[in-house]
């Protein structure tokens, strides 16, 4: 395959984030995938709305843009779609995309259900299309530092509460079209989580509820005690309630006080942000020098480039094009909302919920 010709569903602000490095400022994506930024070549654009999705192709070309993403899917001109809608369309949408034969790159979260999630993982069994939901934070140069040093974490905690509480009115807080923070926001850290345990989870406790907002279906707050399938152990602390500005500046130099923290026999370890900069600390480990104590990815290389949103499209590319598995999988955005939704079992129950 020569080019990836790509369908865009959902011309948004976060589509902006994955097209404007690619059709733009290439400099801030990685170096090895330049080869491949430079052969995906937008062809369709659909949104809901049609001034939203002429907008997009004045902007990053293409061949037309329409208000009916069943269009696209019918292309036989397209290879594959990025869906980046409202988190209530990702599983029919992926669905449909995948079901025309079209390798799909899925904002987060994945899908809102069990049963979509299982719908999803049967999809691309049945097709063997590609299929990667785009957690940003394996992108991101702290967390592939922290990966890459602290390979076997006996513990591995997780912290994503927001400064200031999401206001009512945007859809992310919808309980239908978003499922609020913890799903919309939190599933990132949550991957990144398990990405950098390397386990499965095997159980989860958690206490929480709905603190700060007026609907009582989204819980707004979660302390999950985690128990994963290799014998280590962690937590997760989520949610939005002006908590997390505390965080910022000291001790953690960034803009979002989100953090993963691992610790290994004597070595430990912090991504921070959505993954952007790291820590590292040597404790008791003998064989191991820490690659550095304190780096701030953001300031040396900029923030686009330290988070790693500018590499995911042309990640999902290479994996098309060479045949190759994308660091994420459907495997991967199952794991992310079914914890969740057992976290949120958790804390209405009061159980702790096996999976
Ligand atoms: N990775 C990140 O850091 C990050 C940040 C923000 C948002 N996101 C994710 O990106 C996705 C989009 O969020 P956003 O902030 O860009 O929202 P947005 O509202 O700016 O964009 C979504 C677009 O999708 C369109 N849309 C909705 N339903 C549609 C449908 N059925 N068919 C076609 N178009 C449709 C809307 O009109 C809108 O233009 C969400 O999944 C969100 O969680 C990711």
């Amino acid at each position: 395959m020569d080019k990836v010709r790509l369908g865009v569903i959902g011309c948004g602000n976060m589509c902006k984030h994955h097209l404007t490095p690619l059709c733009e400022n290439r400099e801030v994506i990685s170096e090895e995938l330049h080869p491949y930024a430079e052969r995906v070549e937008v062809h369709a654009l659909a949104d809901v709305s049609q001034e939203k999705a002429d907008a997009f192709k004045d902007q990053y070309g293409g061949e037309y843009a329409t208000t009916d993403p069943e269009k696209v899917f019918a292309d036989k001109n397209v290879d594959c779609v990025i869906i980046a809608t409202w988190h209530d369309t990702h599983a029919p949408l992926s669905l449909a995309a995948l079901d025309a034969g079209k390798h799909v790159l899925i904002e987060k979260p994945m899908c809102m259900t069990e049963q979509e999630c299982d719908d999803i993982l049967a999809a691309v069994e049945r097709t063997g299309l590609k299929y990667m939901p785009a957690f940003r934070c394996r992108f991101a140069k702290g967390a592939r530092d922290l990966k890459r040093e602290i390979p076997n974490p006996e513990n591995t905690i997780a912290f994503a509460r927001t400064g200031g509480i999401w206001p009512e009115t945007i859809w992310a807080q919808d309980p239908i079209k978003g499922g609020g923070q913890i799903l919309s926001q939190g599933c990132h850290i949550v991957d990144l989580m398990f990405y950098i345990a390397g386990s499965e989870p095997e159980s989860v406790y958690a206490t929480g509820g709905v603190f700060h907002h007026d609907s009582p279906e989204v819980i707004d707050t979660i302390n999950a005690s985690v128990r994963y399938t290799n014998g280590s152990v962690g937590a997760f602390l989520g949610g939005d309630g002006g908590t997390g500005n505390l965080m910022l500046h000291h001790p953690l130099a960034c803009k979002c006080p989100f953090f993963v923290i691992a610790t290994e026999k004597g070595k430990s370890g912090l991504a921070i942000d959505h993954g952007h900069d790291g820590r590292f600390e040597k404790g008791s480990a003998k064989d191991w020098t820490p690659p550095y104590e304190e780096k701030v990815y953001c300031e040396e290389m900029g923030a686009d480039a330290a988070g790693g949103v500018p590499d995911i499209l042309p990640h999902f590319a290479r994996a098309i094009i060479e045949d190759e598995t994308p660091i994420a999988t459907e495997k991967d955005g199952a794991r992310a909302t079914r914890f969740i939704l057992k976290c949120f079992e958790s804390a209405r129950t009061g159980n702790v919920i096996k999976f």
